[in-house]
């Protein structure tokens, strides 16, 4: 019986329980065995594995995290992390793996293919939606909503206070996350790392919609963009109105997947998994414009193509 490991790496995002639950399923229907490795790359290096049955991921679907936990383990990265990940490999006896996480996660599938030949297929999931491949990764429509949610209460307060908030939100290095969150709640403001902003613009604009008869102002920040201290120590320093700050963090990140993540995980992982057992592997799997799409693990241009993703999508979004 070929045994499959079923391994979450990266920061958690809502929606991989529905991608482990549809992995485990479809390899037990193929007949082969679901091997659940433990706290992502650094429970690998230790062999640290569980059998999972079918029955061992029902009632998982809904719930935010990973059943299996996760890791950062930049030491996969050096030779001593390589060295454990292969012994435990041989342990192992796997035949195959299918790993959910973001892009550092299929850096390190694409290092298990070419140093110990394991065939391996990738699962988009972060919140950061920064995966070339695919139009969304599991967790970010959650994320998403949740910050919609966030601000939508803030902006009660704002409104009766009259408020200047500066509003952070995750996202790494890239903007799409913020600059949604701005479009859903329809916040003045929204700053993101692909385009540069001028402060005292900014906040030109505020005074121009107080002027207007605007009684709050909401600035939604891309962590990449700035951190909102720093934003919000300058608009104070500018404008003579209260400005305050929230920094949203991993609230983003946990909590009950929605409906959208559910399925979208549900299928990239389900068909990931068919590919594997079919004899494809060494890529991942995303859907773009509804359709499944297969792309490397790693890009090797050495062009930052979730940059030109997500560039599109911002210009899209912000003209
Ligand atoms: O990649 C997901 C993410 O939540 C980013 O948006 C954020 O920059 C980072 O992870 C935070 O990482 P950690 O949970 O390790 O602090």
């Amino acid at each position: 019986m070929k045994r499959i490991g079923v391994l979450t790496g990266g920061g958690d995002a809502a929606g991989m329980n529905a991608a482990i639950r549809a992995a485990v399923r479809t390899i037990w229907h193929h007949k082969a065995e679901a091997v659940g490795i433990n706290r992502g790359w650094q429970g690998l290096a230790e062999a640290d594995a569980r059998s999972l049955g079918s029955g061992s991921v029902s009632g998982i679907l809904h719930q935010g995290g990973t059943i299996l936990r996760t890791f950062r383990y930049p030491e996969f990265a050096t030779d001593e992390g390589t060295v454990a990940v292969g012994k435990a490999l041989k342990k192992l006896r796997l035949d195959g793996l299918v790993v959910i996480g973001g892009d550092g996660s299929f850096r390190g599938a694409d290092k298990l293919l070419r140093t110990f030949g394991l065939p391996v297929v990738g699962v988009p999931a972060t919140i950061d939606n920064d995966i070339p491949g695919t139009d969304r990764s599991i967790g970010y429509d959650t994320a998403l909503n949740i910050a919609v949610d966030a601000v939508d209460k803030i902006k009660d307060t704002a409104s009766s206070h009259g408020r200047i908030f500066v509003i952070e939100v995750m996202g790494r290095d890239y903007g799409l996350l913020a600059a949604h969150v701005a479009m859903a709640t329809g916040a003045e403001e929204a700053l993101v790392p692909e385009i540069p902003y001028d402060l005292n613009e900014v906040c030109r604009r505020i005074e121009a919609g107080y002027a207007e008869g605007k009684y709050h102002a909401l600035i939604i920040v891309a962590e990449g963009a700035g951190k909102a201290s720093y934003i919000t120590f300058e608009i104070n320093n500018r404008l003579n109105r209260p400005v305050r700050m929230v920094v949203l963090g991993h609230i983003q990140r946990g909590g009950a997947p929605s409906a959208f993540d559910r399925i979208l995980a549900t299928r990239m992982a389900h068909h990931a998994t068919e590919l594997l057992l079919g004899g494809t592997h060494g890529v991942m799997v995303g859907i773009v414009a509804n359709k499944f799409k297969t792309s490397p693990l790693v890009k090797k241009t050495g062009v930052k193509l979730a940059d030109v993703r997500q560039s599109w999508e911002l210009s899209q979004l912000l003209g």
